[in-house]
């Protein structure tokens, strides 16, 4: 057991530290990092027509993301009426992270379903739908359900799990194997960072034949390749801050995440970590709700972790720090590392930090995540909890 935890106290430990090594593997031959076609033999340019450069649609220009999995079926993916996410838990909040990558890079309407609900609901399913379904087991009951559901109404059925062989990734048509390891620790971490990046794998490469995405879709590869090291940056600094926090925090009732776009992902990721392992009530709130119900908790005592990186949400989120502030919240501003406006703030109010790398926004959650697990993991150890196999959990729920 001391051996399989390679020098960490809990396999969450180590799982939430092994990250860049996660992802990394999740990309490996899979995302292509250099753009130009220089030295490859089978592009011997020996007419140069300038003008059609940008749209003669060179393949050996555009393919940098490969998912082997996905070949036979990317172009009935794209053609197909919507895209279904289905999924359980911390991988339904993978879905609802990539959400607005998939949307943006396809073009095509996406919905997310619990699965459970799918099932309950009887959602109507067709035959030119596509079902995504994400599980880190592969073998999520309800999630297994829903896939049998959606197969015998016809729909395309795309697997994402972490587990080769797993029931799921048997039954699906196709799908991309997350690559990111055995995850041990019942509250998954590694697995969720590792889903999102194989979702946004998947969008980028539905994306591939867009000449007006390129440039977008070229950004977010680049910084693909950058995001292994960016969090090993920050990872050491944050685990001793995040264990202070924790200090601070441990004895709370509970604990609110506010977040909008698709850091609202983050924030109810955060909420089901603290009350997984550390066994504190938590919620995740989507900011754009704030006025229609959670601002009646908010007083001096209540801990609110704010998420305000520098994105498209970044104005809205100053605006809810200011209101927060108006009725003397208690705020934890979860920011971009040197963002001197949210450290004005935290100055003049007396809030605490948690600075993150920035990165392109569909990317941003991978990050913002790493410390909020942080927390979650230290007020476990420090309220005497079981990390790894919390009360009355499982890590994989094979009854309904
Ligand atoms: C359980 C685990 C969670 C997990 C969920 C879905 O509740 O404790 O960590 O997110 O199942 O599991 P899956 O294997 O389908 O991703």
């Amino acid at each position: 057991d001391q051996i399989m935890k390679g020098g960490y106290e809990h396999y969450m430990q180590k799982e939430i530290h092994e990250q860049p090594e996660a992802i990394t593997q999740s990309m490996r031959g899979r995302v292509k990092q250099q753009k130009s076609a220089e030295g490859n033999p089978y592009l011997q340019q020996r007419i140069k027509l300038g003008g059609l450069v940008e749209t003669r649609g060179n393949p050996y220009l555009q393919q940098r993301i490969k998912l082997g999995g996905l070949v036979e079926t990317r172009d009935t993916i794209r053609r197909s009426r919507r895209i279904m996410f289905v999924a359980c838990g911390t991988s339904y909040h993978a879905a609802l992270a990539a959400r607005q990558t998939v949307e943006e890079m396809v073009e095509v309407p996406v919905v997310l379903e619990l699965a459970s609900d799918l099932l309950d609901r009887c959602c109507p399913i067709f035959r030119d739908d596509t079902c995504v379904f994400v599980s880190q087991s592969g073998e999520t009951a309800d999630t297994l359900r829903a896939l049998e559901y959606a197969k015998a109404r016809g729909a395309l059925c795309v697997g994402i799990t972490n587990t080769v062989g797993s029931a799921i990734s048997r039954a699906t048509h196709c799908g991309i194997h997350q690559n990111a390891g055995y995850e041990i620790g019942v509250a998954s971490t590694k697995a969720y960072t590792s889903q999102i990046i194989c979702i946004t794998m998947m969008a980028l490469a539905l994306a591939e034949d867009s000449i007006s995405k390129r440039e977008r879709r070229d950004a977010i590869i680049d910084e693909l390749g950058a995001l292994p090291d960016k969090m090993r940056s920050f990872m050491q600094v944050q685990d001793v801050a995040m264990k202070e926090l924790a200090a601070q925090l441990k004895d709370s009732n509970s604990l609110l995440f506010f977040a909008r776009g698709n850091n609202y992902a983050t924030a109810l990721e955060a909420a089901l970590k603290c009350k997984e392992v550390a066994l504190i009530h938590s919620e995740g709130i989507l900011a754009g709700e704030m006025k229609h119900g959670p601002l009646a908790l908010v007083d001096e005592h209540l801990p609110i972790v704010v998420v305000a990186t520098r994105d498209s949400m970044y104005n809205k989120m100053e605006s809810v720090i200011q209101q927060l502030l108006a009725r003397s919240a208690r705020l934890i501003i979860l920011c971009t590392a040197g963002d001197a406006t949210m450290q004005e703030y935290a100055k003049r109010s007396d809030c605490q930090l948690i600075e993150v790398p920035g990165t392109v926004e569909p990317l941003q959650p991978i990050l913002n995540i790493v410390p909020l697990q942080l927390l979650a993991y230290h007020m476990t150890v420090l309220r005497g909890h079981n990390v790894d196999q919390p009360r009355n959990l499982a890590k994989s729920v094979t009854v309904t």
